[in-house]
């Protein structure tokens, strides 16, 4: 199976600069390598990026975000519908700061959820637990609470279409990474959640990546966990250089596992 890295641009870079990264980024992925690399810049530079993007097949392009509701009167969103339908492949759905800084509910993550899937979107599905839950020990409760909320009524067709991103909101933009065993240990738990409720095969092909401060330093003993499968990557996705790094090292561990 392929790793995925995906790179989350978040609210930054002016397009002049979103440009320049992209080119540089495209300079350096192998049309040949193992991993599918995913951009994710923000959304008003998305169609310019994919339509100047030259052609690579490792590479495809994310939104951050979508809207849950579908065409219509609801000003300065964007639907799934609208992503796909300019050479966009896939979504980030529930990120933490989506939740957290802009309210959104178990339920809107559910509908956006539901309208990527239904728009021939990938849905990038989001989960982890705060600093509180964490240390309270109620971090895996609270990871599978939100994928049972998010993924309820998702068909096993429609999980092929599914990928996971396990990010500890405590590690998240902090420098502070979880550890390898803490990561390994968390996506194992996915794993078991979607062989429960979709069976062993689509648990097998669910990609889960890991995010929180991934960096070139942290990614190879990270992505050598065999539960995981790439990562999303926020800060150090705004460098090429750390960016790349990071892919190599996502071909570097199916190298070894190969
Ligand atoms: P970070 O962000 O790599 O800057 O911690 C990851 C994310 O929020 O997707």
């Amino acid at each position: 199976m392929r790793n995925i890295v995906a790179g989350n641009w978040k609210s930054n870079k002016l397009m002049v600069e979103a440009r320049e990264l992209m080119v540089a980024v495209y300079k350096g992925v192998s049309v040949d390598g193992l991993t599918d690399v995913i951009l994710a810049p923000p959304a008003p530079f998305l169609s310019a990026l994919v339509l100047e993007a030259p052609e690579n097949k490792s590479i495809s392009w994310a939104g951050q975000q979508c809207s849950g509701y579908e065409m219509g009167a609801y000003t300065g969103e964007f639907t799934a519908s609208m992503l796909h339908s300019i050479g966009v492949c896939s979504v980030l759905i529930g990120h933490s700061e989506r939740r957290d800084k802009f309210g959104e509910s178990e339920e809107m993550v559910a509908m956006k959820l539901r309208s990527a899937l239904d728009s021939g979107l990938t849905a990038i599905l989001c989960c982890g637990e705060n600093l509180g839950e964490r240390e309270s020990g109620g971090h895996f409760t609270r990871v599978m609470e939100q994928l049972k909320h998010a993924l309820h009524g998702v068909s096993e067709k429609e999980m092929e279409d599914v990928v996971l991103a396990y990010e500890p909101i405590w590690a998240i933009g902090t420098g502070r990474t979880a550890s390898a065993d803490q990561a390994q240990e968390m996506h194992h738990a996915i794993r078991e959640f979607i062989k429960e409720n979709w069976g062993e095969m689509i648990a097998g092909n669910t990609r889960i990546l890991y995010g929180g401060s991934c960096k070139p330093s942290n990614a190879g003993e990270i992505f050598a966990q065999p539960d995981v499968n790439g990562g999303l990557i926020g800060g150090a996705a705004l460098s090429a250089a750390d960016f790349l790094a990071i892919v190599d090292a996502s071909d570097q561990s199916l190298r070894e596992t190969h």
